[in-house]
């Protein structure tokens, strides 16, 4: 099996972005875990990010043909892009949002997500670990 890790806005400053909020670890640190991951579970991975939303939508697109399951995370779109949820509406994959930070403890507007109800499941507040039992759960799970 092989799966897709989509990391949207902002999250290639992973490590140097408001570490007491997103910890030290960088978005490479990421990749690696996540490698060292799907060797362990025998799956495939492979990870990208982008700042632009039609690239995250081309991407969840793509992923139909290229993957049996989509992590992501979709950074501030997850709580305003509509496109980002439509997009992922459109694909019959199953599809977990993480979230590094606890966003339930957080800004008001953090606290409700536009995507969550065309996911499979939503992870939040766990860091980088997040990841981790997202693609356990897909490489794992019955779909
Ligand atoms: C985030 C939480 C979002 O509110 C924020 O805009 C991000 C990262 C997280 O991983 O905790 O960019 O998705």
């Amino acid at each position: 099996k092989r799966f897709i890790v989509i990391n949207g806005p902002n999250l290639n400053r992973l490590g140097k972005r408001e570490p007491s909020v997103y910890g030290h670890e960088t978005l490479g640190d990421l990749e690696a875990l996540l490698t060292k991951t799907a060797i362990d579970l025998e799956v495939e991975v492979s990870c990208m990010q982008s700042n632009h939303e039609g690239e995250l939508i081309d991407c969840i697109h793509r992923s139909v043909d290229e993957a049996d399951g989509i992590i992501i995370n979709p950074g501030a779109f997850t709580h305003y892009s509509y496109a980002i949820r439509d997009a992922i509406a459109s694909v019959d994959l199953p599809v977990i949002e993480v979230h590094i930070s606890n966003v339930h403890r957080r800004e008001a507007f953090r606290h409700h997500s536009v995507v969550s109800p065309v996911t499979k499941g939503q992870i939040v507040g766990l860091g980088l670990y997040g990841y981790v039992l997202a693609l356990t759960a897909l490489a794992k799970g019955e779909e």
